[in-house]
């Protein structure tokens, strides 16, 4: 049993087998700065208990920053009999100490304590990196929506035609999501940072007299877990980012299914920057919006690592089960996933060519200013019951006569009702629609000014 964490009762090493189904290196590799960083802070405190002298906790010290360095420069390496990173830097931190040093570091701790901790460290790094990532995705709204203001489409509801709205509303509509899922991550981060659990041992604590707010803070965090039972086996910290992670992917995916429409030619709203399209190679006309589709197809991916997580947490019984070495590929490849994502999305985002004058022209088609007509006849006194009716008989002999709300004659709209002067057609401009929908959060063109310096505050504030 060279090598291995434990030994002392066993009378043979592990089958090959085993160890295949045990090995995690290949995962868990990349731990490595945040297990060096927590082997430092957990020699501070050894030294601090009395039970490291100044000369080995001086030769830890510099075994340690050598492990770092060589994992930077790429020559550090797990090998081929190492189970876990905490196994493969204790066997290398052996070699470059000595046994007799390096054996004095796992004193009052246990890989349980150490992993969730390192774990915890390793996603806070990613949930910040996320976050701005994010953030450069709502700031490539932000610029199309300035860049927009006052350029009219159809709203939809039903993907029908609704009501005209400002194109940069709808953009500004994407954005609001992405920035709350900004806040999910900082919140996220806020309640993982009180909870180190390294000092929390297998599952009971230490009887070393170890300091765990010490370690907390020299890692960076802002306290210790308050139960050593739940520091070890609470995983909700990599459900909840799975989670946080998979709703960036849901929010992304409808704007790309929104992109992947708008570039069709039968919408034509969009033009995709070449640098960020892809063509066909047997169509030589193809210009195909890959990155939205990746984006609408990984937000899949996003769900089920978060579906799978849950599923590996039910019902698992405190406190450390070996169960929970499944916790980490699902929410790597979710970060992962994200970390190239983004950049593309938001480079595809900030080139979009928008065709203002089609979606201008399409956006009071399909009779989108019928609730104008109503709302006019409520302000002239009429009953809102009676208006819809109204407004609706207005649509019924437009679709009779083949024409537009704006196109009914004096006499038409007289013979529809009394209350339909021609004054109406004041309101039958998208414009005038847009204009008038002027009550905080509406779409007129003050409110959305007024929306983008609280967006742009909002991001500032981030
Ligand atoms: N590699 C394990 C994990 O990722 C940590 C090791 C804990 N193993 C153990 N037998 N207690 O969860």
């Amino acid at each position: 049993n060279e090598g291995k964490l434990w030994g002392g009762r066993f009378a043979g090493g592990p089958s090959p087998q085993l160890e295949a189904l045990s090995r995690s290196t290949h995962f868990d590799w990349r731990l490595t700065p945040y297990d060096l960083a927590g082997s430092r802070a957990h020699a501070n405190v050894l030294h601090a208990a009395g039970l490291l002298t100044d000369a080995d906790h001086a030769e830890l010290l510099r075994g340690l920053a050598v492990l770092g360095e060589r994992y930077a420069d790429g020559s550090l390496q797990p090998g081929p009999d190492d189970e876990d990173v905490h196994g493969a830097l204790e066997r290398l931190l052996l070699t470059e100490v000595g046994a007799d040093v390096g054996g004095r570091l796992r004193a009052g701790r246990s890989r349980n304590d150490q992993v969730a901790t390192l774990f915890k460290a390793y996603l806070r790094d990613h949930a910040r990196t996320l976050a701005d990532l994010v953030l450069d995705l709502v700031e490539a709204l932000e610029a199309q929506a300035e860049q927009h203001l006052g350029a009219i489409m159809p709203g939809r509801t039903h993907l029908q035609h609704a009501q005209p709205v400002l194109l940069s509303h709808h953009l500004l509509a994407h954005a609001w999501p992405l920035l709350r899922d900004v806040e999910r991550l900082q919140d996220w981060d806020a309640r993982v940072a009180g909870d180190s659990p390294y000092g929390s041992g297998a599952l009971a604590g230490s009887s070393l007299g170890l300091d765990p707010e010490a370690v907390a803070a020299e890692l960076g965090f802002t306290g210790s877990s308050a139960n050593s039972i739940d520091g070890t086996a609470a995983r909700d910290f990599v459900a909840e980012l799975a989670f946080v992670t998979a709703m960036i992917g849901v929010d992304v995916s409808r704007l790309a299914e929104e992109v992947i429409l708008w570039a069709t030619k039968e919408f034509g709203f969009v033009t995709l920057h070449d640098s960020w399209s892809t063509g066909s190679s047997i169509m030589p006309q193809k210009k195909n919006p890959d990155i939205a589709e990746l984006a609408r197809g990984k937000a899949g991916r996003l769900v089920g690592n978060l579906a799978g997580l849950l599923a590996t947490l039910k019902a698992l019984p405190l406190a450390y089960n070996r169960d929970l070495q499944e916790d980490k590929e699902p929410v790597f490849d979710s970060v992962d996933t994200l970390e190239v994502l983004l950049p593309a999305f938001t480079g595809m985002v900030a080139t979009l060519v928008f065709d203002t004058d089609r979606m201008a022209e399409l956006a009071p088609q399909g009779f989108s200013l019928a609730t104008d007509v109503a709302e006019w006849l409520v302000r002239q006194g009429v009953p809102f019951r009676v208006a819809h009716e109204v407004a609706g008989a207005c649509v019924r002999r437009c679709e009779e006569r083949g024409v537009e709300l704006h196109e009914l004659s004096d006499e038409d709209l007289a013979a529809i009702s009394p209350h339909l002067t021609p004054a109406v057609r004041d309101v039958l401009t998208a414009e005038g629609s847009v204009a008038s929908r002027d009550g905080r959060g509406g779409t007129a063109p003050d409110r959305v000014r007024e929306q983008l310096a609280e967006l742009s505050a909002t991001i500032h504030d981030h």
